[in-house]
């Protein structure tokens, strides 16, 4: 497709005089209006005319210069349609040639980035936030890799902290009557509200005993209580590993805050170098005021000498910037902590790295669920195991009724499921906050997962019963594709969408555009029939049904989703 705005932009350049680089090709809101359009406004001045006398006078000199597009004025736009026939052709030609891999480019050769992703805290339940970290950040992780550029995923888990003194000091006391290696998760769970129920009702020892554990931890001394963080570190990533299975997920690296008590002396000397620390309170911090307004210190060390989240950050960014010299690096973390990733890239500035600018928080909305708001000191939380379990049932109900003689049904309800949950969570913009609805998740149709998974089902049912009756064979008539332009003109965006996907970090332009495709697709389908045509009209369809397929299930790999062929 991009050779039809390249051919218009070098035509528009050789008559206005200006760079092809600066002309704008935009598309049309209204579709019969043309294919592309470029607003005349901006050679007003040059070419001292009004917008619209510009167009008109362009629009018949373009005319003569391009061959098989039609350059028409509106206004003060000049509209732009391609010969049906070519644009068939030529599209559906793209999409073969490159196959699965149509849309990807190298533009990122040579260039790293770093993706933060997941990043949960062990000892609890993986939260809904953490889903969407893991979810949405893996979609970008996959789309800037189709783009040309190394990617390094790196799950930095939450495994230090108060609460993992708490929790040793509650394992101490009643550790032997849980279940901890039967159900870990839930257990550890318990024994944090029991930790949190008997403090507040009077016992003032427990909280004295988790300060302990917590000094005792960070002393680095390899006594009982590291051998108990140790376990309850290794219980919490098995269980988390279950999630990370079912959702299709790995990471580069899986890093727990931990991993950086070494480096948090020297990341503290470094920052000291430049001259920024300064004491207050007793505590050690730098002062961000003096890069925006109102914009609190950012705290390295507490008076008790304990660090915090954000020295294992800077010590964590540094290392990073050492081992990869990224292009950017990305946090996929909830919008609640943007004032921490402000504070993070705020003192990378003042220390004058000329990278700090490559910090970006990827920042997403809340996630309400039905079964309520969470708080794990108090137990009530929602269990993401239990989630995608719900929906894998939800989907195979829906199987059953549907399609019961499908094989393998209870394989395809766990990807369709899964699916569901993931598509959920893509399609929206990702700062804006989710209402979880079950029907609207679950359903095959509207705005869902299993609708464009669905779609891609029948597609591929459409190419198995071609080849069953030897139908497709004869050369296309690519001119019978007219009634399919829309179509062909959203599978000729893809590898615009998927780079400004990439660039964006935003998942939902690309979960919008496969909703627009099948939207297009479904429209088409329902008056038009593929096999049993006259043949050169068959084979041309087909060829529409194979590039929208292989389309769509490249859509699909990158959101996350399983294709199931069948469903
Ligand atoms: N574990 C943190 C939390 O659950 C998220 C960590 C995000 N990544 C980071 N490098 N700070 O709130």
């Amino acid at each position: 497709m991009q050779q039809f705005t390249d051919a218009i932009r070098s035509a528009l350049a050789a008559q206005s005089g200006l760079k092809s680089s600066a002309l704008k090709i935009e598309t049309p809101r209204d579709p019969s209006l043309g294919d592309f359009a470029f607003p005349c406004f901006g050679l007003a001045k040059s070419m001292k005319q009004a917008p619209p006398k510009i167009a008109a006078e362009l629009a018949d000199k373009l005319g003569a210069d391009l061959e098989g597009i039609e350059a028409v004025a509106t206004g003060p736009y000049i509209n732009f349609r391609v010969e049906r026939a070519l644009l068939a052709r030529t599209i559906i030609g793209e999409v073969a040639a490159a196959g699965a891999n149509y849309g990807h480019n190298t533009s990122g050769a040579g260039q790293t980035i770093v993706i933060d992703l997941s990043s949960p805290n062990i000892a609890k339940p993986m939260s809904v936030g953490h889903l969407r970290s893991t979810v949405i950040g893996a979609a970008i992780e996959r789309i800037l890799a189709s783009q040309g550029y190394a990617t390094v995923g790196i799950n930095h888990i939450g495994d230090w902290g108060i609460q993992f003194g708490k929790l040793v000091a509650a394992i101490d006391r009643w550790g032997a009557d849980s279940d901890l290696e039967s159900d870990p998760i839930r257990a550890l769970l318990s024994l944090y509200v029991r930790f949190h129920t008997e403090a507040e009702a009077g016992d003032t020892s427990l909280e004295e005993e988790a300060q302990q554990n917590f000094q005792e931890l960070e002393s680095g001394e390899e006594g009982p209580v590291r051998a108990t963080w140790r376990r309850l570190t290794e219980l919490s990533l098995a269980e988390f590993q279950k999630i990370y299975d079912r959702l299709g997920v790995n990471f580069s690296q899986v890093r727990g805050e931990a991993f950086y008590e070494p480096y948090l002396g020297p990341t503290i000397e470094r920052i000291e170098a430049t001259g920024i620390t300064e004491m207050s309170q007793g505590a050690e911090i730098v002062d961000l005021s003096t890069l925006e307004k109102n914009m609190p210190p950012c705290l390295l060390r507490k008076t008790d000498g304990t660090t915090l989240y954000a020295t294992r950050d800077l010590a964590a960014v540094f290392h990073r910037w050492e081992q990869f010299e990224f292009a950017r690096c990305l946090y996929v973390v909830g919008s609640d902590q943007k004032l921490h990733f402000r504070q993070l890239r705020g003192v990378c500035q003042r220390m004058g790295l000329d990278w700090a600018d490559r910090i970006e928080h990827i920042a997403f909305g809340m996630m309400r669920l039905p079964e309520g708001k969470m708080s794990s000191r108090k137990g009530r939380v929602v269990f993401l195991e239990d989630v995608l379990d719900r929906a894998r049932d939800e989907a195979f109900k829906i199987i059953a009724e549907k399609n019961p003689d499908l094989k393998d049904a209870r394989g395809v309800a766990e990807q369709v499921g899964v699916g569901a949950v993931v598509f959920n969570d893509l399609k929206r913009e990702r700062i804006k906050d989710i209402e979880f609805v079950w029907s609207e998740v679950v359903s095959f149709e509207g705005d869902t997962g299993p609708y464009v998974q669905y779609t891609h089902a029948r597609l591929t049912s459409i190419e198995r019963k071609a080849a069953e009756a030897g139908e497709g064979g004869a050369e296309p008539d690519w001119a019978a594709l007219a009634d399919a332009d829309q179509v062909l003109l959203t599978l000729g965006r893809y590898p615009d969408v998927l780079r400004s996907a990439g660039t964006h970090a935003e998942p939902s332009e690309l979960a919008t555009w496969v909703l627009g495709l099948c939207r297009e697709l479904n429209n088409w389908y329902a008056g038009h029939r593929v096999l049993g045509q006259a043949p050169e009209l068959s084979a041309a369809r087909l060829q529409l049904v194979k590039a929208s397929r292989s389309t769509i299930h490249s859509a699909l790999g990158l959101l996350g989703l399983a294709a199931p062929d069948q469903m």
